[in-house]
């Protein structure tokens, strides 16, 4: 991890304003103590996105993205942590220093990027012997696929010659070694067998792909990562991929993540099964299209998604895998609180076979179909409404399915199924068992907080913490004042050090001990930690603090976040602020904790 000097650091995020940054982004009101806009970072009506100057934070009540002006910039410009700093330091006119850089990150980092750069050579090679005689058939198949040289230039499509070891020999000849190549898993390294003469044969290296269509796979920032190889004819597999690799997780990237961050103002991200659709809805001019690498659809991709558009369509392929695929990568979605829509293509065309028979006027004419509307179509597919049976099973399985609606969206469905499966209208309410109060809907659930990515210590992990400090202070090094009563939520423990504060010794809380039990308990508690020395304690115990405090802070902003769905807007602001000034607590544990970094 880099590490910038910290008073350099400190010295660039007083000179950069946070209320003045997100000014540049987002016109900012301000209103009592905050300025308060619209969330740049989740689609809204409403400022639900306020900034505190006083404390330089900001914080969307809708979305909870949440940071100091660090984190507000890489997020608004999709960049990294360091990229941010940059921006920040030319902004302010400051020179970014060399960074204080471990041996071990330094060696992972050299190594990643001389792994990139083998990638990025070999996808010039691929690319530029598309069109050379080597790469004719691979040129010719993508031709035949409609290609045009145009999008094949976009998407930086190449060659895999039909040659053991063309690539291979290239990027040695370039000065890679064999070891970067295995592990850009570019090249195979066939080990020798022993031959029948007891002598070893030679050790063998192997192109991956051979004989192959070539799209690079390239992150958001213009990196290359991995490639996926399409057979030119019906071998198998279809498509080869790059198997996971220093640089390379197929679970966390999208195909085409380079041109989504191009595209800005997407109003929804597209996301497809197949490298060939993004091509080709590309071609004929939708934007916004990426693909998962051959996976099932992940929450970090989800995450990823996104960072680009405040939706995402769901154009998976209409045959029967893919419809499976669309119910899954729903609940991906919801459980990210990312607003979806699918789109369903006819005749079990998947969107590159749709799109060239209808074109694009077609493709735009398809109905994006909320979540629910989908999954009742779903279930109608696999019932026979004509039989009574039937029509009670769907009554049965739509009601799951509303119950979750907020209650305009539900009312719309109402009307419908009362007609296709003849129950009333208050029956059909009364299956759905709804609770007194409306759970939010599944498109405004807010999404996970991020602000506070520390996960939340189970109780029992408060509860050591809490024992430990009262140890500590048993032990009388402790200076007085560093814990409170509130920081002891377990009873006995803070009936205990009540008694310690009020002058009681050790020995003599042991003999209160109502029974055998209380008693284990006590000793165990308070006897003395392993410390070397009285700072070690003090530090010991402060970290103690730290992380009780911290616990208890989130579990109030849990708390908060279920009122704040069922009060009145005047007793919203109060709550508001109480998050607010939680959110900026835990910030400010965080800083102080050793353990927590800043990137
Ligand atoms: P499909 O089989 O639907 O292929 O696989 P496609 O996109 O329609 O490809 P074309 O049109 O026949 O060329 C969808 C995606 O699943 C992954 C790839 O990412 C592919 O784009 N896949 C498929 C593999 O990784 N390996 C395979 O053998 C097949
Ligand atoms: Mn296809």
């Amino acid at each position: 991890m880099p590490r910038y000097p910290s008073a350099w650091l400190e010295e660039l995020r007083a000179r950069s304003d946070i209320v003045q940054v997100v000014s540049a982004y987002v016109p900012l009101k301000k209103s009592g103590r905050h300025h308060w806009g619209l969330c740049p970072f989740h689609g809204e009506k409403t400022a639900s996105f306020s900034v505190d100057g006083e404390r330089q934070l900001f914080y969307c009540f809708g979305c909870k993205a949440g940071g100091d002006v660090f984190h507000f910039v890489s997020e608004i410009e999709r960049c990294s942590f360091s990229e941010a700093v940059q921006l920040l330091a030319d902004r302010a006119h400051m020179d970014v220093p060399e960074m204080e850089e471990s041996e071990e990150y330094r060696r992972q980092k050299s190594q990643r990027e001389r792994l990139m750069l083998a990638n990025k050579t070999a996808a010039r090679f691929y690319h530029e012997t598309l069109f050379k005689p080597a790469g004719a058939a691979s040129l010719a198949y993508l031709r035949k696929r409609g290609l045009t040289d145009q999008v094949i230039r976009r998407f930086g499509l190449g060659a895999a010659p039909d040659a053991w070891s063309a690539l291979t020999d290239h990027l040695l000849q370039e000065g890679f070694t064999l070891e970067e190549l295995r592990l850009a898993g570019l090249t195979v390294i066939k080990e020798p067998e022993k031959g029948s003469d007891g002598k070893s044969g030679k050790r063998r290296a192997f192109d991956m792909f051979r004989n192959r269509a070539i799209f690079p796979i390239i992150d958001m920032y213009g990196n290359v990562l991995a490639f996926g190889g399409r057979a030119l004819g019906n071998q198998q597999p279809k498509y080869l991929n790059t198997s996971d690799t220093p640089v390379f997780n197929k679970r966390k990237g999208v195909y085409a993540a380079n041109l989504l961050r191009k595209q800005r103002h997407l109003d929804r991200v597209i996301l497809v099964e197949g490298y060939m659709d993004v091509v080709s809805l590309s071609q004929f001019g939708v934007e916004g299209v990426c693909a998962t690498l051959g996976t099932a659809l992940t929450n970090e991709q989800a995450q990823l998604m996104r960072r680009f558009a405040p939706q995402v369509y769901l154009g998976y392929d209409g045959d029967s895998a893919g419809q499976h695929a669309i119910l899954r990568g729903l609940g991906i979605l919801e459980e990210e609180g990312i607003p979806a829509r699918v789109l369903d293509f006819p005749d079990g065309l998947d969107p590159d076979e749709y799109i060239r028979r209808d074109g694009l006027a077609g493709f735009q004419k398809l109905p994006a179909i909320s979540p629910a509307a989908y999954r009742l179509r779903r279930l109608r597919a696999d019932l026979d409404l004509s039989t009574a049976e039937g029509r009670i099973t769907y009554a049965r399985e739509a009601a799951k399915v509303l119950r979750s609606l907020d209650p305009v969206e539900r009312d719309s469905f109402l009307k419908e199924l009362m007609v296709q499966t003849g129950f009333s209208r208050e029956t059909l309410l009364e299956q759905m068992n709804l609770p007194g109060i409306t759970p939010a809907t599944v498109q405004e659930r807010p999404r996970p907080a991020r602000l506070n990515s520390g996960r939340e210590a189970p109780a029992s992990e408060d509860v050591t913490a809490q024992e430990l400090l009262l140890s500590l202070i048993a032990g009388g090094q402790i200076p007085r004042g560093m814990a409170e009563e509130e920081d002891f939520t377990d009873e006995e423990l803070l009936g205990l050090y009540r008694d310690l504060m009020a002058g009681a010794s050790v020995p003599s809380l042991i003999d209160r001990a109502a029974d055998d039990e209380a008693r284990a308990r006590y000793t165990r508690v308070l006897m003395t930690p392993e410390a070397e020395d009285k700072d070690q304690m003090i530090a010991m115990a402060n970290d103690c603090v730290l992380r009780i405090r911290k616990n208890h802070y989130n579990r109030r902003l849990k708390e908060l976040e279920t009122l704040l769905t069922n009060t009145s807007p005047e007793e919203q602001g109060q709550l508001l602020q109480e998050a607010m000034e939680l959110n900026t607590k835990i910030k400010k544990l965080s800083a102080l904790a050793p353990a927590s970094k800043h990137d």
